[in-house]
C-alpha cells in the first residue's frame, strides 16, 4: 500500500493521543446521576471537535475504559469538559474522582459533524447523554465566521436537565408559544435554545425534542427550508426519529451513534454497523468511521 493510501485508509492515525495523566479540574453533580467533569487533557482539547469522544479510564481498577462525548474545548486553557450520566460501575467510579485526582485520557476520537456553509441555519437536537456534542457543535458555530450561522438547539430529556432552566430572551420564531425554557450556557453565547420532556418541567415542550423539531421545520417557508440542515445525537429511537423528520422536510441530517466500544481507536470492529455508502452497503467503524454518519447511510426509508 502506498503511504497516501494508507493515510486514506486510517485517517484516524497520529490523531489520537493517550495523556496518561490527566488531570480532573472538578466534576460537578447534577440531579438524576448526571455530572460535568472537567479535565485537563491538553493534546485532547487541542485536536477535539464537535462531534469527537474520548475514552477514558474511569479507575485504575477498571481495565475496560468508557467512551464519553467531549461537550467543550479549550484548546488555551487545555480542559475539556464531559457531561455524563451514571449506567454502571464504570461511570460510578468515575462519578467518586476528585479535583486532583488523575485518569487516562485516550482521544479526540471520531469523525465529528460537517456543517455546510450553504446551509447555515443549523438544527441541532440533542437528547439525553446526546446534548453534550450540541453543545459543542453550537459553540463551534458561534466561532466560525465563514457564513451568517444561526443555530437553534432543542434538547430533550426525561429526567431533570443538567443545568438550571430559565426563561429564554433570545427569540426563536416558529417555536410554539410558551416554550420558553433555555439553557443558561447557550443563552450567555446569544444561542437560541428551548428544551422539550414529557416531565413537568417549567417552560418546556411536552413531547419528544424530535416533534418540537417538526413544529419549527413547519413553520419555515420552502427558501428558508433550503438552508436548514439538521445534526442530532440521542438515543437510536431519537435517531430514527430525527431521519425521519429531516426526510418528511427534505433536508440534509447527520445524526451520531452510540456502540459498545472496546478498543475505540479502530482496532477490533467491535462497533461495525451497517451502512450505505455510493457503493452498496458496508460494515463501518462507529469509533473511528464515525461517530457520525449521514442519517439516509444509517436509516435508509
Ligand atoms: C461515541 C459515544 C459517546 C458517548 N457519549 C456519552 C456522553 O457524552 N455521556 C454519557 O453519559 N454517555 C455517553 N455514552 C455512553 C457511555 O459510553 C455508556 O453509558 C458507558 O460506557 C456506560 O458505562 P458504565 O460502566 O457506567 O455502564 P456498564 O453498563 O457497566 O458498562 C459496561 C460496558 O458496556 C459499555 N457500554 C455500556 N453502555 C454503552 C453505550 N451506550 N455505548 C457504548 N458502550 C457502552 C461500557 O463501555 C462497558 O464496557 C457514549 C457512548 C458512545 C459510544
Ligand atoms: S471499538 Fe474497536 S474498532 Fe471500534
Amino acid at each position: 500500500m502506498t503511504h497516501a493510501a494508507a493515510a486514506v485508509s486510517r485517517p484516524h492515525r497520529g490523531t489520537i493521543f493517550l495523556e496518561d495523566d490527566a488531570t480532573i479540574v472538578s466534576q460537578e453533580a447534577f440531579p438524576g446521576d448526571q455530572f460535568i467533569l472537567r479535565v485537563n487533557a491538553p493534546r485532547t482539547a487541542a485536536a477535539a471537535t464537535p462531534g469527537s469522544f474520548a475514552h477514558l479510564t474511569c479507575d485504575a481498577e477498571l481495565p475496560m475504559r468508557r467512551p464519553l462525548s467531549i461537550m467543550r474545548a479549550d484548546a488555551a486553557a487545555g480542559w475539556v469538559d464531559i457531561l455524563y450520566k451514571i449506567v454502571g460501575p464504570g461511570l460510578k467510579l468515575l462519578s467518586q474522582k476528585r479535583p486532583g485526582d488523575r485518569i487516562s485520557v485516550l482521544g479526540p476520537i471520531g469523525k465529528g459533524f460537517t456543517p455546510h456553509t450553504e446551509r447555515p441555519r443549523t438544527l441541532l437536537v440533542g437528547g439525553g447523554v446526546g446534548i453534550p456534542p450540541m453543545v459543542f457543535l453550537a459553540e463551534h458555530l458561534r466561532e466560525r465566521t465563514d457564513a451568517k450561522w444561526t443555530p437553534l438547539v432543542l434538547m430533550g430529556s426525561e429526567i431533570p436537565f443538567p443545568f438550571r432552566l430559565k426563561p429564554s430572551t433570545v427569540l426563536a420564531p416558529g417555536i410554539p408559544d410558551g416554550v420558553i425554557a433555555c439553557m443558561p450556557l447557550l443563552e450567555g453565547w446569544g444561542i437560541a435554545s428551548r428544551l422539550a420532556s414529557f416531565g413537568d418541567f417549567p417552560g418546556c415542550y411536552h413531547g419528544y425534542v424530535t416533534d418540537l423539531a417538526a413544529d419549527w421545520l413547519k413553520s419555515l417557508d420552502k427558501e428558508v427550508l433550503g438552508e436548514v440542515e439538521m445534526f442530532a445525537c440521542g438515543p437510536t429511537p431519537m435517531l430514527q426519529a430525527a431521519a425521519k423528520v429531516a426526510s418528511r422536510f427534505g433536508i440534509p441530517c447527520q445524526v451520531s451513534l452510540e456502540e459498545f466500544m472496546a478498543c475505540a481507536v479502530g482496532g477490533c470492529a467491535g462497533c461495525a454497523v451497517r451502512v450505505m455508502t455510493p457503493e452498496g452497503p458496508a460494515m463501518k467503524r462507529v469509533c473511528v468511521d464515525g461517530p457520525v454518519f449521514d442519517a439516509r447511510a444509517v436509516f435508509p426509508e
